[in-house]
């Protein structure tokens, strides 16, 4: 791996997600100041290298036929129009981070969807500009995941706080949303038996409610290199398997709020963002 890709160690990603909140944001804006930007061009071309590896991996193509699998479970056959990409990370300093955007650059081209949307808050400009190399967007307001879609949508949260999900389905939370929603994150069924459920409801709460309707496809993590796919399934939610429209199980709910989480809130990127 060159130095252009230089990894953060899951370790070091670890450790620094465990100092206080606000320290933590202030350090890594220094190791942003600190850290030379990449070669945008040369970039793109290792990572288009990465992208031929990746879509002839066994990885990938078993993973392809996991949400080929997840796709025939719900009953609208529908194309995807858009794929939205929340807490991917550093990729051009993290090793985690861009495996994984070389797994989703590859999904969106074998399901030709035109339409690609990306937003973490950590992203620094040459990372915005790799995207944009890719023709894909960048959200300028951290929506904090409260993303509706209308349409059948693709949503990669790889390794994300449980909150960004959680506020996902809290911001689709009607059956002819919730159909639409194709999830690519941390497995429910690990989350649901990691913690007591008093605890994982103070950030989980939306995830628990759907789960008993939810169907879940884990995706086998053969992956080369350990750390970058592991624990994570496709969840799509069958209009068949929900409960119906007028149920008061979707009865209008406040937004979510949280105490103490991973999630860097608009309110923190506001303040990152004019500093
Ligand atoms: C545990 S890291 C996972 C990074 C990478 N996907 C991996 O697996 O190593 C969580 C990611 O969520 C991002 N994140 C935090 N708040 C966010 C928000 N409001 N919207 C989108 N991403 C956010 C962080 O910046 C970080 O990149």
């Amino acid at each position: 791996m060159s130095e252009e890709f230089r990894a953060v160690t899951r370790k070091k990603w670890m450790a620094r997600r465990a100092i206080n909140p606000r320290l933590r944001k202030l350090s890594e804006r220094s190791i942003e100041k600190d850290e030379k930007e990449v070669d945008v061009d040369a970039f793109l071309k290792r990572l288009e290298q990465l992208c031929t590896q990746m879509v002839g991996s066994d990885y990938f193509l078993q993973a392809m036929d996991t949400v080929e699998e997840s796709l025939n479970a719900l009953t609208e056959k529908e194309q995807f129009t858009r794929l939205l990409c929340f807490g991917i990370g550093p990729f051009t300093r993290n090793f985690q981070a861009l495996h994984q955007l070389a797994f989703i650059i590859c999904t969106q081209r074998h399901y030709c969807i035109k339409e690609a949307i990306y937003f973490d808050p950590v992203f620094r400009e040459s990372e915005k500009q790799v995207l944009q190399g890719l023709s894909c967007a960048i959200m300028t307001e951290n929506c904090e995941a409260k993303y509706a879609v209308d349409e059948r949508t693709l949503f990669y949260l790889p390794h994300c706080p449980n909150c960004l999900t959680n506020n996902l389905l809290w911001s689709n939370w009607r059956p002819h949303q919730m159909k639409n929603l194709v999830l690519i994150n941390n497995s429910f069924e690990s989350l649901s038996l990691s913690k007591p459920e008093r605890w994982l409801r103070l950030d989980s709460g939306y995830i628990l409610d759907i789960l008993p309707y939810a169907k879940e496809f884990q995706l086998e993590d053969d992956y080369e290199t350990h750390n970058v796919f592991n624990d994570l399934s496709v969840h799509v939610f069958p209009l068949t398997s929900l409960p119906a429209e007028k149920d008061r199980f979707w009865s209008e709910k406040e937004a979510p709020t949280y105490k103490d989480v991973e999630m860097i809130s608009a309110e923190e990127f506001t303040k990152l963002s004019i500093k």
